[in-house]
């Protein structure tokens, strides 16, 4: 069931982006953009498909999230927004995975609105990718939450719902 998921933690492009990712942010005070990220955003974003019954396909959820920030390197090195980046990656390695038009579309489309509040509220798969991404961050335990920039209603104070 999740062979095509198990395609993109396998296919280079994926891996170099994450250790290109690894290599600009090893002295980062801030949230990271690596693996563990990835897959907290897929599993939290699976939890709530689940408890709302939405009904959504896991290969669908967990390549959104395992894609959703692979573009961070270019943003450190060419100034690209990462969302965008992001989707660029995305295309070629949805289609080197078997994954079809529909769900590149799907997947592609959650991944460029990662950032925007518009999509903040729905049930659908740029509405819980938005809202795990935000959710997967412990502001609480963080040394440098006064510096985020991430705005006080972001911010994770205390264990949500
Ligand atoms: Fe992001
Ligand atoms: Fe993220």
């Amino acid at each position: 069931m999740m062979e095509r998921v198990n395609r993109i933690i396998r296919h280079p492009l994926w891996k170099g982006a994450l250790q290109q990712i690894e290599a600009l942010e090893k002295d980062r005070d801030f949230c990271r953009h690596d693996l563990d990220h990835f897959l907290h955003v897929a599993r939290i974003a699976y939890i709530e498909n689940l408890e709302q019954s939405l009904d959504l396909s896991k290969e669908t959820i967990y390549a959104a999230a395992l894609l959703h920030d692979i573009g961070r390197g270019l943003q450190y090195e060419k100034g690209l927004p990462h969302e965008d980046a992001s989707t660029v990656l995305a295309q070629g390695i949805l289609t080197d995975c078997g994954f079809c038009e529909g769900e590149k579309k799907v997947i592609v489309d959650a991944i460029a609105a990662h950032r925007n509040a518009d999509v903040a509220r729905g049930y659908d798969l740029a509405g819980i990718l938005y809202r795990a991404d935000k959710a997967s961050r412990n502001c609480f335990v963080c040394k440098a939450e006064t510096e985020c920039n991430w705005s006080r209603e972001k911010k994770n104070t205390h264990i949500k719902d």
